[in-house]
């Protein structure tokens, strides 16, 4: 195993070749705002939150898809940073209906973790209210469009973990939304296992067990994180 040495906001830090930047900036206790990432799950990039500055000129990058590098120089909290990271937190409010106070996951939801974690005390951009439908279809959990922000980790959960592949997102731009199969209700999905690590893996109140009131969803992730080290470590006998 290669160590390559890098600072981070002037800290120096050793990480793994091949490490993320934001896996060795959390390992080195430096906490980044993230969405998209799932500890154990293929990052993908695409919610822009774990921005940081790297190397000359200071241009910003995921940190979740940044490999370390030896000698990399990468700043996680600049005035810069804060401030587009309040900005993705805000558009992801404008973006949907993420009224928290009747919501499944009021208390246990990300995206209100990273609006307090950047500072957000309100949204600077139009909100969008475009209705979106909620599916119920399925006997034991249930989706509301209205509150996904599309990270995807439903996605890859069910594609890299449970190898059942229902989930996929159909449309474009800002049509774009999560879809079981080749877009059917949930409940006629003839790929679903029912186990439920799609609604471990969500972020936020987008996918919930029926009969989950305000507040009172419990994601599980730590059953969901054993999961995955089980399956990364292998500790049954072959
Ligand atoms: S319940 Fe399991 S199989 Fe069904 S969509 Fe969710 S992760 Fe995939
Ligand atoms: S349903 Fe949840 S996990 Fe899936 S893309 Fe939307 S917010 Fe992310
Ligand atoms: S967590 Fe890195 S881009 Fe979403």
């Amino acid at each position: 195993m290669t160590i390559v040495t890098l600072q981070i906001d002037g800290k120096i830090v050793g990480a793994r070749e091949g490490d993320t930047v934001l896996h060795a900036a959390r390992s080195a206790g430096v906490d980044i705002p993230a969405l998209c990432h799932l500890e154990g799950l293929t990052d993908v990039g695409s919610c822009r939150l774990c921005l940081v500055e790297v190397g000359d000129g200071k241009p910003m990058t995921p940190a979740c898809v940044t490999a370390v590098a030896e000698g990399l120089d990468v700043r996680t909290d600049t005035e810069r940073l804060r401030f587009h990271r309040r900005t993705v937190v805000e558009l992801m409010f404008a973006a949907g209906n993420h009224a928290c106070a009747v919501c499944v996951a009021n208390g246990d939801c990300e995206l209100q973790d990273a609006a307090v974690a950047v500072g957000m005390d309100h949204v600077g951009f139009e909100y969008q209210h475009k209705p979106l439908t909620v599916d119920v279809s399925h006997e034991l959990f249930g989706v509301d469009h209205n509150r996904c922000i599309l990270c995807t980790r439903c996605v890859r959960v069910c594609d890299e973990i449970e190898g059942a592949r229902t989930w996929g997102v159909s449309g474009r731009g800002a049509d774009a939304r999560v879809a079981t199969d080749l877009d059917q209700p949930w409940g006629d999905s003839p790929t679903c296992t029912s186990c439920g690590k799609c609604v471990m893996a969500c972020p936020t109140g987008a996918l919930f067990h029926r009969g989950d009131t305000v507040s009172g969803i419990d994601h599980r992730r730590d059953r969901l994180a054993s999961l995955i080290a089980a399956r990364e470590h292998k500790p049954w006998p072959v």
